[in-house]
């Protein structure tokens, strides 16, 4: 059972329920750019309209007071504050942050921000996007302005949402914006966002900000066997996905055998003197995206020049050895993974700040019954399950704070367009209309008897 005073919340990201894309100023972002590209997305789909949340705003925030989420985790879409990533602010894009931002206060729910959720503005990504260090300090004066001007409504800010997806997947793997594959050019991203991410840090401190953190990604990782090889490349894994976040924020290091995993591309010559300092800095909380486990196994390099590799070419392959259910992703269901990469962290670093989730949820293939519902039962034993793993990590001891589930309306998926829905909400994407799912009626029952709970009085 979650302890009393548990937080529950909801989450989304602005380019994946905006839309409106090209209206009152918005300059475009990578994603607009990449979903333009034929060939990128699943049908082409783009965030153009989405669930057009940009006008229907009023109506998403009363689904949260339904709800009773206590707090919502959405993204600022920078290019819409900054159309060109620098320079002129966008006074409409600050207006529609404004009224979002009042709204959900005069809801009685807590505003959590995710400063850089995946859309970097075009503009910075044509003079080389995270692969240069003026991106790093773009962000800083973005971040600059949104504490400014909306700061005093802002009870949490998360400075990045998975930079593992930023670096490696935008530019290794090239499967989501903008789309390249490369070696130093992905490793250099991935330091520009932790200098980002500590730039953004320091302003957010010298303006008072509540509460501050970053969201990752950390990957419970399996492996195939305890041969040597595969346990090699176990630990080539745990550098790629967790440990060149981890130890620069929480251990004021480069993981020791990185060179293991990038012969020596890591180290270049975009780490400075003083970045460890700026990118440790304390933070008030860690948030932790899960959604299912991993496992690898050595394989060959894809390219046998380590000059040619591309930052997730490491030498291993992914299996999937779990005999249970998948969701609609093809994600296998493993809630005890949840638990384990909790207690471990926990047990790796003793010096984390509490923890909070910040997204975890299930895409399900729903149907509309003929009763005009959607009874997602898959959806909620997911969630069901994934809050008991939550809870367990508690009980051994990890600190965990509050969840954000994800999400709180069917969106765009990104490269996988708008198949996958992983709403509590469903969106009919011709009208726009939204019905609430069962989840949706389900998480209210969970969060009123929390409630209760909490409220009541000690014996
Ligand atoms: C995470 C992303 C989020 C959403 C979920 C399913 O990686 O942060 O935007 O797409 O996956």
């Amino acid at each position: 059972m979650l302890p009393a005073g548990f937080r529950f919340g909801a989450a989304t990201a602005a380019y994946q329920i905006e839309g409106a894309h090209d209206q009152d100023g918005r300059g475009p972002s990578i994603w607009d750019t990449f979903s333009h590209t034929p060939g990128r997305t699943l049908g082409g789909a783009t965030g153009d309209t989405a669930c057009d949340h940009y006008h229907r705003y009023r109506e998403d925030v009363e689904l949260l007071r339904q709800l009773g989420v206590d707090s919502y985790r959405f993204s600022f879409s920078w290019s819409r504050l900054l159309p060109e990533g620098t320079g002129p602010v966008n006074a409409k894009g600050v207006d529609f942050y404004d009224r979002l931002l009042d709204e959900l206060l005069a809801a009685g729910i807590r505003p959590a921000v995710t400063l850089y959720h995946w859309d970097l503005p075009q503009a910075l990504e044509d003079r080389g996007g995270w692969r240069v260090r003026e991106t790093a300090e773009a962000f800083a004066g973005y971040t600059a302005l949104a504490a400014e001007r909306f700061g005093d409504r802002v009870e949490r800010w998360i400075t990045l949402n998975e930079p593992h997806c930023s670096a490696f997947v935008g530019y290794a793997e090239g499967r989501h914006a903008p789309g390249a594959q490369e070696g130093r050019g992905a490793l250099a991203a991935a330091h520009h966002l932790l200098v980002g991410h500590g730039l953004a840090v320091r302003e957010l401190r010298a303006a008072g900000a509540q509460e501050v953190g970053i969201t990752l990604n950390l990957d419970r990782i399996h492996t195939a066997s305890d041969r040597p090889e595969d346990l090699a490349a176990l630990r080539r894994a745990e550098v790629l996905h967790n440990e060149v976040w981890t130890q620069p924020l929480f251990s004021g290091r480069y993981p020791a055998d990185e060179a293991e995993t990038w012969a020596g591309q890591a180290d270049g010559p975009w780490r400075r003197p003083g970045d460890l300092e700026l990118i440790g800095a304390p933070l008030d909380f860690l948030g932790i995206n899960f959604y299912r486990p991993i496992t690898v196994a050595a394989a060959p390099h894809r390219a046998e020049d380590p000059e040619q590799r591309s930052a997730v070419d490491i030498g291993v392959t992914e299996l999937d050895p779990y005999g249970t259910r998948h969701t609609t992703m093809g994600w296998p269901v493993v809630p005890a993974a949840f638990t384990e990469l909790l207690t471990g962290l926990h047990g790796r670093y003793p010096e984390l700040p509490p923890i909070w989730i910040t997204e975890n949820g299930c895409a399900d293939p729903d149907t509309v019954g003929p009763d005009g519902q959607v009874h997602d039962t898959g959806r909620i034993d997911y969630l069901a399950d994934h809050l008991a793993a939550v809870a367990d990590a508690i009980a051994a001891g990890v600190d965990v704070r509050g969840y954000f589930l994800w999400s709180l309306l069917d969106n765009f998926e990104w490269a996988r367009g708008y198949d996958q829905r992983f709403g509590l909400v469903r969106v009919d994407y011709d009208t726009k209309t939204r019905t609430p799912k069962d989840s949706y009626h389900w998480y209210r029952g969970l969060i009123t008897a929390q409630r209760a709970r909490t409220e009541e009085p000690a014996r």
